[in-house]
């Protein structure tokens, strides 16, 4: 998502677009965040928890209006599937005659509009440029039909301990299990045996460490703050006949009850940039969430600096595993010394 001042005047491009207000509010899907209050009124919807609640629109994987709207705006997600994924959704929900707009910064690959409009079969012209993106639109003359959500974007794929993985455009790993979420897991047996036991699954994903920990007998909940992410979860728990509680929530903001275990491969990226802020949250916020000797257990690059603030929310650290790419932390909220 754009940021700030070159969010701004993306907004603007946006804004002065008469076509794309002409016909009555556009469906916008993802808005950036700036949209809200500057430009006139839009249909909003949103894939993140966090953004949906600071604009006051509704979350969710998918989303199909009541009747074709005049016109869709679309904004530009990291990874080319994630795009095409939106700008399919939007495409069908536009009215015979209507306009499809994509706008997005050029670091998150606005660039490549034309091709993502082509795989539609729409001929994109770009309407404006400006504050390190642009904005492409084409008239949508024919109706254009989307896949089904999920079954039209699924694949899976094969994960650890025999578990059947779903793929989603845009969710982490999709399609090949990450080197440090099979360093995490590797790492479960010295956490003590998971039967039995209440496991957190921090930033879910696919849902890989969730289903690895319900294999082995836990009770788990899964958060992301990501529907793609919950959907591709959901779908990795029936793939494998498993079940586990399935939650959106920004950080720990909607989690509650206590836990045993909390697991994660924490976030370091929001859109295209490095962003430490939401693992650091993450970290401040996990004792509050543990029972008494409950245990914090986390993968990550090893030049993420993820020590000092576990150390700083927990008192102590430990590392139970490094090599030259990746660590794995642990911290554990410790049951105070009796007094004598
Ligand atoms: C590195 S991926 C790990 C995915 C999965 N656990 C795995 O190991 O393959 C991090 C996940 O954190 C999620 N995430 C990012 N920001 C978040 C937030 N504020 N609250 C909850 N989850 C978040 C992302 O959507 C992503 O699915």
């Amino acid at each position: 998502m754009a940021k700030a001042d070159g969010g701004l005047a993306l907004v603007r491009l946006v804004e002065r677009q008469d076509s794309l207000w002409d016909g009555g509010a556009p469906l916008w899907l993802n808005p950036l965040p700036d949209a809200a209050g500057l430009v006139p009124a839009f249909a909003g919807f949103a894939q993140r928890l966090d953004h949906a609640r600071q604009q006051g629109i509704p979350f969710g994987e998918w989303f199909v209006p009541e009747k074709p709207v005049p016109a869709a705006i679309v904004t530009m997600s990291k990874g080319k599937e994630r795009a095409q994924f939106l700008l399919s959704m939007a495409a069908a929900a536009v009215a015979p005659g209507g306009l499809l707009a994509l706008v997005g910064e050029t670091r998150l690959g606005i660039r490549s509009a034309t091709q993502l409009f082509a795989e539609l079969g729409l001929e994109a012209g770009k309407l404006a440029h400006g504050g390190h993106g642009a904005l492409w639109a084409a008239t949508v003359n024919k109706p254009v039909l989307a896949p089904v959500f999920p079954e039209g974007w699924e694949s899976v794929f094969d994960g650890p301990a025999g578990l059947r993985l779903c793929a989603l455009p845009g969710v982490f790993a999709s399609g090949r299990l990450d080197d440090a979420t099979a360093i995490l897991l590797g790492t479960l047996e010295s956490a003590g045996p998971l039967d039995g036991r209440k496991v957190l699954d921090f930033g879910c994903g696919c849902g890989v460490i969730t289903a690895f920990a319900v294999q082995g007998g836990a009770s788990v909940t899964a958060v992301d703050v990501d529907a793609l992410a919950l959907a591709a979860t959901k779908r990795t728990l029936a793939l494998n006949g498993l079940e586990a509680t399935v939650l959106a929530s920004d950080g720990l903001s909607d989690v509650t009850g206590s836990f045993d275990l909390i697991l994660s491969n924490p976030p370091f990226h929001d859109g295209a940039s490095v962003d430490l802020g939401v693992a650091e949250r993450f970290f401040a916020d996990a004792k509050q969430r543990l029972k008494r000797g409950g245990r914090l257990r986390i993968v990550a690059n090893r030049f993420l600096p993820y020590r000092e603030p576990i150390e700083r929310a927990f008192g102590a650290v430990v590392t139970v595993y490094e090599d030259t790419r990746f660590q794995v932390l642990e911290a554990v909220n410790a049951v105070p010394a009796r007094r004598p």
